[in-house]
């Protein structure tokens, strides 16, 4: 009887592992999907993200935002496979899913920091189109 109800908990275990590790990539296809619904909005010939524009947005110095901030990268790095740094010394994991699973798994943290550091790299705030293609470029690191 004993027994039984171990195996039951070690199953409940592999079953809650289980879904843990599914939930955050299905987290992150909905805000994903949300930023296409967006971008559907405004643009009805919206053919789907592109990485490649992800990491262009990324890498950009676009000249618009404060002098400190020049670029994404000034804080997150030329790699989203290395740790950041923000001005002020505090270590960032990295933005590469790979490294950083719970990346872009939380619509709230995700809104917050677009809106923070658009506005201090890129002066304004950035399109559903350049925060679906940058979520789709650090998916893939
Ligand atoms: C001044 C430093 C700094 C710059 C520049 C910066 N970030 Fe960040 N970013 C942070 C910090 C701090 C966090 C919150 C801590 C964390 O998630 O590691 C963060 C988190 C994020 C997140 C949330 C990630 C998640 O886990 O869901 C996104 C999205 C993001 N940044 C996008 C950008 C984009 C896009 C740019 C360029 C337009 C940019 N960041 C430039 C410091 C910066």
């Amino acid at each position: 009887m004993i027994r039984r109800s171990a195996m039951a908990f070690s199953l409940m275990l592999l079953a809650g592992g289980t879904a843990l590790a599914a939930t955050a990539p299905a987290a992150r296809q909905s805000i994903l999907d949300h930023y296409a619904a967006e971008a559907r909005k405004t643009d009805a010939g919206f053919k789907g993200f592109s990485a490649a524009a992800g990491q262009a947005f990324f890498l950009a110095h676009p000249g618009t935002g404060r002098p400190e901030t020049p670029s994404c990268s000034t804080c997150h790095t030329n790699s989203p496979r290395n740790q950041g740094r923000t001005r002020a010394g505090k270590t960032l994991a990295p933005m590469a899913v790979s490294l950083s699973p719970s990346r872009f798994t939380d619509l709230a943290k995700v809104r917050k920091w677009f809106a923070r550091n658009c506005h201090t790299v890129y002066g304004r705030v950035c399109t559903p189109v350049e925060k679906g293609n940058f979520i789709t470029f650090m998916a893939h690191q």
